[in-house]
C-alpha cells in the first residue's frame, strides 16, 4: 500500500487530530471526513439518548449545569478519539457504529457475522425487481401457464395478493430476507425464512428484525410466531419473517423440506424463491449448489421457481427457472 504524503497528513492534522488518525485507514481526506462525521454523530447521539432531561427550574445552579455540559462534551471528545484510534487499527467502521445501512433498514453488525456489503444491497434490490417482474400476479411472466406448458402456481390470498415463500440460505445478519420482505411486502403475501448454521448469526438476524420493527422501519406484522419448521402458509394469515438455525447441507434437513413438498398440493412449491449469498470458498459454493439441486431432483424441477444467488451458484441446471442477478 503506498505511503500517504506527509503534506496530506499535515493538512488533516491542521483540521483535526482525529482526522489525521483516521486518514491511514480511509486513505483519502474525503472518506476520512465522512467517517469522522459518522463517528461524531454516533457518539453524540448515544450520549444524548442516555442523557437525563433536566428541567430549567431544577434545583441545580446554572454554574453546576454549565460544568455538567462541559464534562459531557469532554467525555464525548475522548470517546470520538478512542473510536478513531480503533478505526486506525483496522477495526471496521460498522463494528464501531454498531450498524450498517441496508436499503431503508439499519442492520446491526457484530463480530463473527459478516457485515452486509454494498454489492449485496444492490443485488438484493435487483432480485426484488426480478421477483416482481416474474412472479407478481399482474406480470405477464407469471401467467397461468409456464414455459414448460405446466400450470403455474398462483396461490392468492383474500386480499388478492399472491402468496410467496422466500428462503435465504446462509443468512448471516438476515440483511437479504429483511430487505426482500421490505421491498416485496406490498405486492405479495410473504413468508420469508433465513437459515444459518451459526447460532450467533441467527440471534443477530432475529435482533435485526426486532430492532427494525422497533425503529418503525419494518411493520410489526413481519414478526413471526415461533415455529420449528417451515410451515405451509395459511390463506389470509399475516406476513412473516423468521430466522432459524440449520445446517443446510444436512441430509435430514433437506429431506424435511422435500417431505413438506410431498405434503403440498401438486401445484404449490414449498419455496418460490431460494436465495443464497454465501460469499465463501468455491468448495462451499459448490456444496450449496449441490444442496439446491438436491431440492429439485426428487420432484422434478418445481421445488423452487427462482434461484437468485451469486453468479457462481446460478447454474442453469440448479433450478427450473434460475435467475442470475448481475
Ligand atoms: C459470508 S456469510 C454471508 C451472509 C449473508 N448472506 C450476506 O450476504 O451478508 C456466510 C454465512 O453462511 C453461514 N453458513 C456457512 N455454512 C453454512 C451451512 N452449512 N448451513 C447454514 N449456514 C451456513 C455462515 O454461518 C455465515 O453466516
Amino acid at each position: 500500500m503506498p505511503r500517504l504524503p506527509p503534506s496530506l497528513l499535515q493538512r488533516a492534522r491542521s483540521i483535526s487530530p482525529d482526522l489525521a488518525t483516521l486518514l491511514p485507514a480511509c486513505r483519502d481526506l474525503e472518506s476520512a471526513r465522512s467517517e469522522l462525521r459518522w463517528i461524531r454523530e454516533h457518539v453524540f447521539a448515544s450520549a444524548s439518548s442516555s442523557q437525563q432531561v433536566v428541567s430549567p427550574r431544577s434545583a441545580e445552579t446554572q454554574a453546576a449545569e454549565k460544568e455538567r455540559i462541559h464534562h459531557r462534551h469532554e467525555r464525548n471528545k475522548v470517546a470520538v478519539t478512542s473510536l478513531c484510534r480503533r478505526r486506525a487499527r483496522g477495526e471496521p467502521l460498522q463494528y464501531l457504529l454498531g450498524t450498517q445501512p441496508f436499503g431503508p433498514l439499519e442492520i446491526q453488525c457484530r463480530r463473527g457475522v459478516l457485515i452486509p456489503r454494498p454489492e449485496t444491497e444492490s443485488w438484493t434490490y435487483a432480485l426484488g425487481s426480478e421477483v416482481v417482474r416474474r412472479l407478481s400476479p399482474s406480470s405477464s411472466a407469471s401467467s397461468a401457464t409456464g414455459p414448460d406448458g405446466q400450470k403455474k402456481d398462483m396461490r392468492e390470498t383474500q386480499e388478492g395478493k399472491r402468496s410467496l415463500r422466500i428462503v435465504d440460505f446462509c443468512t448471516g445478519t438476515g440483511c437479504i430476507p429483511l430487505l426482500l420482505y421490505t421491498l416485496l411486502r406490498r405486492r405479495f403475501h410473504l413468508q420469508v425464512w433465513g437459515f444459518d448454521v451459526e447460532e450467533r448469526a441467527v440471534r443477530l438476524a432475529r435482533e435485526n428484525l426486532r430492532s427494525n420493527v422497533a425503529k418503525g422501519l419494518m411493520p410489526a406484522a413481519s414478526l413471526a410466531r415461533p415455529s420449528e419448521h417451515l410451515s405451509t402458509p395459511e390463506k389470509g394469515s399475516g406476513s412473516l419473517v423468521r430466522f432459524e438455525q440449520a445446517e443446510i447441507f444436512a441430509d435430514d434437513w433437506i429431506q424435511s423440506l422435500l417431505l413438506l413438498q410431498q405434503q403440498q398440493d401438486e401445484k404449490n412449491n414449498v419455496v418460490d424463491v431460494l436465495v443464497s449469498n454465501p460469499l465463501t470458498s468455491p468448495r462451499k459454493a459448490l456444496a450449496a449448489t449441490r444442496a439446491a439441486r438436491c431440492g429439485t431432483s426428487s420432484r422434478g424441477s418445481r421445488w423452487c421457481r427462482i434461484l437468485g444467488t451469486s453468479r457462481r451458484l446460478a447454474h442453469p441446471r440448479t433450478c427450473s427457472t434460475s435467475v442470475s442477478v448481475r
